[in-house]
C-alpha cells in the first residue's frame, strides 16, 4: 500500500516537471489569462490598432503595459508585465523585442 502511493507520488511529481519543461507555452496561456482578465474589459483590440498609437515600439509598449496595470492597481510582476507585453506584441504589434 504504501509503495504504491509512493509510486503515485513519484508520477504526480514527474508529471509536474514534464509541466515546467513546456514553460513557453504555459507562460503565453498566462499572459492570455492576465490579459482576458484584467484588461479585455475594458478595450477590444481596436484599441491596439488605432491609428494614433501610444505604443510605437517594444518600450512604448511595455511602459504602457506597465501603466495600465498600475492604474487597475494589479502590482503585477516584472515578469507579467513583460509576457503580457509580449503576447500584445504578438498579437498586433510585432515590434522587435529586446535582446
Ligand atoms: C479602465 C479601462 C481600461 C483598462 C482596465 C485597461 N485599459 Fe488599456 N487602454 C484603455 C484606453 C481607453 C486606452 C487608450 C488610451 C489613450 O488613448 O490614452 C488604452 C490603451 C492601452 C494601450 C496602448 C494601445 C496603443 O497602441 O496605443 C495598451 C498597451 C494597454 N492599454 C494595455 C492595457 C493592459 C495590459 C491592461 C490590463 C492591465 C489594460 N490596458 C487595462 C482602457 C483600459
Amino acid at each position: 500500500m504504501l509503495r504504491r502511493s509512493i509510486v503515485l507520488l513519484l508520477l504526480v511529481l514527474s508529471g509536474h516537471l514534464a509541466e515546467a519543461g513546456a514553460q513557453p507555452i504555459r507562460d503565453a496561456t498566462r499572459a492570455e489569462l492576465l490579459y482576458s482578465t484584467y484588461c479585455l474589459a475594458c478595450h477590444d483590440t481596436q484599441v491596439h490598432w488605432r491609428e494614433k498609437k501610444l505604443a510605437t515600439d517594444w518600450a512604448s509598449l511595455q511602459a504602457e503595459v506597465r501603466r495600465w496595470q498600475q492604474l487597475s492597481r494589479l502590482d503585477w510582476s516584472e515578469y507579467d508585465i513583460e509576457i503580457v507585453t509580449g503576447y500584445l506584441n504578438d498579437l498586433h504589434y510585432r515590434y522587435p523585442p529586446p535582446n
